[in-house]
C-alpha cells in the first residue's frame, strides 16, 4: 500500500446518506421520546459540578486562582460557552439522526482520521469524566454512610483507606500528613501497592449490569433519580433565599486578579455544565428524532444554567468568602445557617447529590458504549465488540468493556486530572462540531435542516473562538493536565496508525471478497 493510498483512505468521508442507512439497518430499539431525552440531558448535566465543583471554581485550587462570589459571572460565561456548540449540535443532530455525537459528524465532514481522532477524545470526556464523578460519588456516599454510626457495624463506616481512594490520592495524603505510606496501604509481593476505591468501583458495576439490561429500563431509573436531584435542588433555592445575607456579596469581585479568577472559575465550572451533548447519542433509538432532539438539548441548556446561577446566588449569600465547604458546598451552606431545626435538610441534599452524580454516571456510561459502538461499526475495533444482545438488544460486550475500563483507569486517575482532561476533550468536541457545521452548511446545503443555527456563520465562528480562548488560557495554566492532554492525543494516533486503520481495511476487503 503506497503513501498516496493511506492519505486517501485517512481522508475518505462517509456520506450524510450512508450515515442514515446504516443507522436505518441499526438493531438499537427506537423507544425514547422528547421527555426521556431532556432527562438523559439533565441527568447527565447536573451532579459533580453543581454539588461538589462549584467549591473549588469559588475557592480555586494550588495551581489557579478562583472566582470567589463572582462565580456567578464564571457560570454566566461557562454557559456562554455551551450556547453556539448545543444550537451546533441541535442542528446537526436533527439532520442526520446517527449514534456516535461529534463523532459521527466528523466522519461526514473531516474523513476517517479525523472521526477517529474525534472518537477517541470522546472518551476523554465520556469515560474519563465518569471517573471524576465515581470518585465524588463515592465520596459523598462514605460522608452519607456516617449518618448511620448506631446502625451500620464498624467496618462500613471505618472502612480503611486503600479500600476507598485511588493510590495516588493516598500518596497526597501521606505527603500531606506526614504519614508513612506502607502503613496505610497492603503491597502485593511486597512491591505492588494494592488501592482500590471500591464503593467508585461497585458503582459503575452496578451501574453497567443496568446498561446492559435496557435503555429504557435505565432512564426510568434515572427519571426518578433525577426527579429527587431537581427537587433537592429547587429546595436549596427556595429555602436557601430566605436565609441570604445579600451583604455577603461584598466585595463581589475577587480582590486579586479578577480577571484570571473569573475566567477559572469558568473553566472549573464548565465541568456542571458538559452532558447537554449525551443526548445526541441516543439519536439512534429516538422515537422522532428530527423534532425531539433540538428541544430536548435546547432545553436541558436553559433549564440547567437558570439552575445554576440561582444556585449560585444563594450560596454565595449564604456563606461569607473563605468559609465555603469545598467537598459538599450545598450541605455544608444549609448547616452554616446555623438552625438546627434545618439538619434534616443538609442530609437529603446529600440524598439530592448521590442521585444527581448517579444519574451522571448512567448516561455517561451510556454515551460511552454508544459513540464506542459506532466507531466499532465503522470497523476501526474488532467485530466482537458491537454484539448485540438477543434478549435486551443492547450492545453488550461494548457496555462491559466501557464499564471495566473506567474501574480499571479509576485506580489510577486523579479525580482533578481526569477533571481537566475531561473538560479538554469536550472544548475540543466543541470546537469540531462548530467547525463540522460550517463544512456541512456548504458541502450539503439542500439537506432538510429541521432547526438551523441562526447567524451563521458568525455564530459557529463565534462559538470557536470562546472555546479556544479557554482552552489556551487552561493549557497555559494547569500544567499537569496539559500534559496528559498532549499524551492522549499522542496514544490516540499511535492507536488508529497501529491497529485502527488496519483493521478498517481487513474488514473492507473480506467484504469485497465475499
Ligand atoms: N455535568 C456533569 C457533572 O457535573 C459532568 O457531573
Amino acid at each position: 500500500m503506497n503513501l498516496q493510498e493511506i492519505f486517501n483512505n485517512a481522508l475518505k468521508k462517509k456520506s450524510p446518506d450512508e450515515l442514515v442507512a446504516t443507522s436505518k439497518k441499526s438493531e438499537l430499539k427506537k423507544t425514547l421520546n422528547v421527555f426521556d431525552l431532556i432527562v438523559i440531558g439533565i441527568g447527565a448535566v447536573v451532579g459533580t459540578g453543581i454539588f461538589a465543583i462549584i467549591g473549588a471554581a469559588i475557592t480555586g485550587s494550588a495551581e489557579s486562582a478562583g472566582a470567589g462570589h463572582a462565580v456567578v459571572i464564571s457560570m454566566i460565561l461557562a454557559g456562554i460557552s455551551c450556547v453556539i456548540p448545543a444550537l451546533c449540535y441541535s442542528e446537526i443532530a436533527a439532520m442526520i439522526p446517527v449514534a456516535g455525537s461529534a463523532y459521527t459528524y466528523t466522519y461526514a465532514t473531516m474523513g476517517e482520521f479525523m472521526a477517529w481522532m474525534v472518537g477517541w477524545i470522546l472518551m476523554l470526556e465520556y469515560a474519563i469524566g465518569n471517573i471524576t464523578v465515581a470518585s465524588a460519588w463515592s465520596g459523598y456516599f462514605i460522608h452519607f454512610l456516617k449518618n448511620f454510626k448506631d446502625i451500620l457495624p464498624d467496618f462500613v463506616l471505618n472502612i480503611p483507606l486503600w479500600l476507598k481512594y485511588d493510590y495516588r490520592a493516598i500518596v497526597e495524603m501521606c505527603d500531606k500528613y506526614g504519614w508513612d505510606i506502607h502503613d496505610k496501604i497492603p503491597y502485593l509481593f511486597g512491591h505492588i501497592p494494592i488501592a482500590i476505591n471500591l464503593p467508585a468501583a461497585a458503582i459503575v458495576l452496578l451501574l453497567t449490569i443496568l446498561l446492559v439490561r435496557g435503555v429504557k429500563e435505565s432512564t426510568k431509573v434515572a427519571s426518578i433519580m433525577v426527579g429527587v436531584n431537581l427537587f433537592m435542588i429547587i429546595s436549596f433555592i427556595i429555602i436557601g433565599a430566605f436565609f441570604v445575607k445579600p451583604e455577603n456579596w461584598n466585595p463581589f469581585l475577587p480582590a486579586i486578579d479578577p480577571l484570571q479568577g473569573i475566567l477559572m472559575g469558568a473553566f472549573t465550572i464548565f465541568f456542571a455544565y458538559i452532558g447537554f451533548d449525551a443526548i445526541s447519542t441516543a439519536a439512534e433509538e429516538t422515537e422522532k428524532p428530527q423534532r425531539d432532539l433540538p428541544i430536548a438539548i435546547i432545553s436541558t441548556l436553559i433549564i440547567c444554567t437558570i439552575l445554576y446561577i440561582c444556585v449560585a446566588m444563594v450560596l454565595t449569600g449564604l456563606v461569607p468568602i473563605g468559609q465555603i465547604d469545598s467537598q459538599a458546598p450545598l450541605a455544608h451552606a444549609i448547616k452554616f445557617i446555623g438552625k438546627g431545626w434545618l439538619d434534616w435538610f443538609s442530609y437529603l441534599i446529600s440524598v439530592g447529590a448521590l442521585c444527581a452524580l448517579t444519574t451522571v454516571l448512567l448516561v455517561y456510561q451510556l454515551g460511552t458504549t454508544r459513540i464506542l459502538y459506532a466507531i466499532s461499526r465503522d470497523r476501526f475495533l474488532p467485530k466482537s465488540w458491537r454484539l448485540i444482545h438477543k434478549k435486551y438488544k443492547t450492545p453488550h460486550v461494548m457496555t462491559w468493556i466501557s464499564g471495566i475500563a473506567v474501574i480499571v483507569c479509576g485506580l489510577f486517575m486523579n479525580l482533578k486530572i481526569s477533571a481537566d482532561l475531561c473538560i479538554y476533550g469536550t472544548f475540543t468536541s466543541f470546537i469540531i462540531i462548530c467547525i463540522a457545521l460550517l463544512i456541512l452548511r456548504k458541502t450539503d446545503p439542500e439537506r432538510p435542516r429541521p432547526f438551523k443555527v441562526p447567524y451563521c456563520p458568525w455564530f459557529p465562528v463565534a462559538g470557536i473562538i470562546i472555546c479556544l480562548i479557554l482552552i489556551i488560557f487552561s493549557l497555559k495554566t494547569l500544567k499537569t493536565s496539559s500534559t496528559y492532554f498532549i499524551y492522549w492525543l499522542i496514544a490516540g494516533i499511535l492507536i488508529y496508525t497501529l491497529y485502527g486503520y488496519r483493521q478498517k481495511r481487513l474488514e473492507e476487503r473480506k467484504i469485497i471478497t465475499k
